[in-house]
């Protein structure tokens, strides 16, 4: 493979997702296996700015493919939105001697390092790591089918509770303001409604639906989106429902940071471990300023600025299916 590029520099950064591991890994074994150093920036852009790496090996990643969170570690990190603090970031890496970036993360991360290759004139590429599904350009992103899985093994739990008391339960999910996770949970656990603060249906849908079925069914699962913008769309939405309905028994459940830990799923193990390989082979090739993503089964490739857009809408036909099957 020809190519300039002596040494990447690989690092994790915004909320931790299972699979960042995976995507680590196979982001070292590739370097090494193409002969090119590859160094780990702790914390995302805060450990490029506090110039914390560290030098990875074939050992540095062993035994790692089966764990949450990130090894590398990760932040928000408000500095690097400020040009001084990009000056601080690619003074250390040019000391450093990193040639090239393969940045692991979701939206905030893309958007970051989008200015920085074009103001510095660094070759990236990024690999989709987020719960939220919320990237345009890949299908899934890592993480996402670990979290819904989580959430499903949840609310099947909290279901036994509902049945056994009767009980309506509101479970809010994460996912921002796009209600992906809310989506397809919704679907794999069978409830009977869901709201995301951006969707069409919105609140008298819910009560149409709970009217509409309220008289043979005692229990029911409701599952509702985050509202990024002030927090507490479940417990508005139970007060809503217990307000109209005072004869249901109503719960509110917010599943909260327990849907981005625990161990990833083969899916995500198997989508981060793709991507990081192509990442470094099209590095090395001369890509940048893309983020790769899995569309149809086939590796991807979208610029940052475009990825980030979030151009897909909720689609209408999954709603359509909650509806359908929770008659
Ligand atoms: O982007 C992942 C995510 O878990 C979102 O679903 C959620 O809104 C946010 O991060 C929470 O961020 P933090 O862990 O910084 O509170």
């Amino acid at each position: 493979m020809k190519t300039e590029i002596k040494k990447i520099g690989v690092f994790t950064s915004g909320g931790d997702a299972p699979g960042m591991n995976a995507a680590i890994r196979a982001v070292v074994r590739t370097a090494l296996y193409h002969k090119v150093e590859v160094v780990g920036i702790m914390k995302g852009f805060e450990g490029m700015i506090s110039g914390e790496f560290m030098d990875m090996d074939m050992h540095s990643v062993a035994n790692t493919i089966h764990r949450g969170g990130t090894i590398l570690k990760t932040s928000r990190c408000p500095e690097f939105k400020t040009p001084e603090g990009r000056k601080k970031a690619y003074d250390n890496l040019k000391a450093a001697h990193i040639d090239a970036l393969i940045a692991i993360g979701g939206d905030g991360t893309f958007v970051g390092v989008d200015i920085f290759g074009k103001e510095y004139k660094m070759p990236i590429m990024g690999i989709p790591g987020t719960i939220d599904n919320d990237l345009y350009g890949t299908d899934f992103t890592i993480g996402y089918d670990t979290a819904i899985n989580t959430v499903v093994n949840a609310v099947d739990k909290i279901r036994d509770t509902a049945e056994s008391h009767d009980r309506l339960f509101i479970v809010e999910v994460m996912g921002r303001d796009n209600g992906l996770i809310a989506l397809r949970s919704a679907i794999g656990v069978g409830a009977d409604s869901v709201l995301i603060p951006d969707s069409k249906r919105d609140f008298d849908f819910l009560i149409k639906r709970l009217e509409m079925g309220r008289r043979y069914k005692s229990s029911k699962i409701i599952m509702v989106g985050e509202d990024e913008e002030d927090g507490g769309f479940g417990m508005r939405i139970g007060e809503m429902v217990r307000e109209k309905f005072p004869n249901y028994d109503t719960r509110v459940s917010v599943l909260g940071h327990l849907q981005r830990g625990g161990k990833p799923t083969c899916m995500d193990r198997v989508l981060a471990s793709r991507l990081g390989v192509s990442s470094v082979e099209q590095l090395l090739k001369g890509r940048k300023g893309e983020m790769l993503g899995l569309v149809h089964g086939n590796v991807a490739y979208t610029p940052f600025a475009a990825a980030v857009k979030h151009i897909e809408d909720i689609n209408d036909s999954m709603l359509k299916i909650v509806e359908i099957l929770s008659l």
